[in-house]
């Protein structure tokens, strides 16, 4: 046991599915870590790992039932649900999180997450069909709204035959990302290993930034953002004009990735709302997929409160003002089908103005000219605390490199160009500074 989560208190939730072995994993290696874990098995759960196999590797007893008399005299389900200082459902079916969702008590587990007040992270399993469906897409998006932590299943073979997301993601990442929301991004590193042997990084120090050039003052300070939710914005839209074309733009989505990955290594809990993009979710971020700007505005919505908004996404300025149902012919004539644009929501305005405001808002703005002059107009017009202008005639929008100038109220702070991971890492310790 290397102790990096010593006498961290997990109240670990199973759920029923084929996963549910998984979690017998997920509690050796949280016990490898020092943390001390409390099983609640559903009936479900139940159906395929035992309580006595969790028992013997929690080394604690297993609650089943909130209908055990000798239980609830000794620690009532109220204190089972407060003692911990995580609750951790996984694997969440689809089932489970309907009825966390809609705030249904009908069983042990589902009581203990009414009633817990305590940080609660889903790691959902579940068949990619019943992941896609609407009802699942609505569950997590109502979760996320109200503050629940909600993985991303990996992309694979299923045990059902099938293949696309909706596997439980492997064990070593649960214990990475229950690290992070324990504000102990110093056991990533080790959880990583899953030996507590010692590996040439100190696991004390962040992983360094992939391609990072060592810039003073750019590496944000290990758990400088721990316990804050920062919400960003990354990536093009697409406005469908009918079913097979749309209107974009040529952001490739890789800043806006950089600064979730740097914010998530500061030990932030990241919401990362993308637009269509080819780009890999970095780890410990909860990631949702996007296609319009009312899409992007509504995820963004869904996914406050949070402490901080860094919105790099390039919006779709416009879009068409109807959506053919079907393609729209050629007829030969020679006539050019007329195309009618309307002004998109302004998110990151719209946000600026809401009740739910972040504590610091950071827009960015990409220029061909003139850009600090328009990047101080953009900070008063959007209301926002910090505009981050970069200038896409010198580097084109999809490059690697960035030359990030801040602007505030107070002045400038360029920065020098640096490869997109390393901007990333010293505007995220610049954030970690602002709301300290
Ligand atoms: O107005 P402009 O697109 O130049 O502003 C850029 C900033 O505003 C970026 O932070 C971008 O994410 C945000 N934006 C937005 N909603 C829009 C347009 C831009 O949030 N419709």
């Amino acid at each position: 046991m290397n102790g990096t989560m010593n006498s961290r208190r997990i109240l670990l939730i199973i759920g029923g599915g084929i996963a549910a072995y998984k979690a017998c994993e997920l509690v050796r290696l949280l016990r490898k870590q020092g943390a001390d874990v409390t099983c609640v098995l559903t009936e479900g759960g139940a159906h395929f790992v035992t309580a006595m196999t969790l028992a013997a590797l929690s080394e604690n007893p297993v609650h089943t039932t909130l209908w055990d008399l000798k239980n609830e005299v000794e620690m009532g389900h109220i204190q089972l649900s407060r003692q911990a200082d995580l609750v951790v459902v996984c694997p969440a079916t689809a089932d489970l999180m309907a009825r966390m969702a809609g705030g249904i008590a009908n069983d042990l587990a589902t009581t203990l997450l009414l009633a817990t007040d305590k940080p609660v992270l889903a790691v959902p399993a579940m068949n990619v069909r019943m992941w896609h469906h609407p009802a699942t897409v609505r569950n997590i998006a109502t979760l996320r709204g109200d503050g629940v932590s909600v993985m991303e299943p990996d992309d694979g073979a299923m045990a059902c035959g099938e293949f696309g997301p909706g596997r439980l993601p492997e064990p070593i990442a649960i214990v990475e990302e229950i690290a992070r929301m324990l504000g102990l991004c110093a056991s990533t590193s080790s959880a990583r290993s899953g030996s507590g042997e010692s590996t040439d990084h100190d696991p004390a120090r962040p992983e360094p930034v992939e391609g990072a050039e060592p810039v003073e003052g750019a590496e944000p300070v290990e758990g400088c953002l721990a316990g804050k939710h920062v919400l960003i914005t990354a990536g093009p839209t697409h406005e469908p004009i009918d079913p097979v074309r749309y209107i974009a733009n040529r952001s490739s989505g890789k800043q806006g990735f950089a600064i979730a990955a740097a914010a998530a290594r500061a030990g932030a809990r990241v919401t990362l709302i993308a637009g269509p993009v080819n780009l890999d979710t970095p780890q410990g971020v909860t990631r949702i997929d996007v296609e319009t700007a009312r899409q992007m505005s509504a995820a963004v919505e869904a996914a406050l409160p949070a402490d901080v908004a860094i919105m790099v996404a390039a919006v779709a300025d416009w879009r068409s003002a109807g959506e053919a149902a079907q393609k729209i012919k050629k007829d030969g004539s020679g006539q050019v089908p007329p195309l009618q644009l309307v002004e998109n929501p302004d998110i990151l305005a719209s946000l600026c103005q809401s009740d739910r405001r972040p504590a610091l808002v950071v827009g960015f703005a990409a220029e061909t000219n003139d850009v600090l002059d328009h990047a101080r107009a953009k900070l008063l017009r959007k209301g926002a605390d910090w505009i981050v202008a970069n200038d896409v005639a010198t580097h084109a929008m999809g490059g690697e490199i960035n030359g990030l100038h801040i602007v505030t109220a107070a002045g400038v702070e360029s920065l020098p160009e640096l490869p997109k991971a390393a901007a990333a890492a010293a505007l995220i310790e610049r954030i970690a500074d602002a709301i300290a």
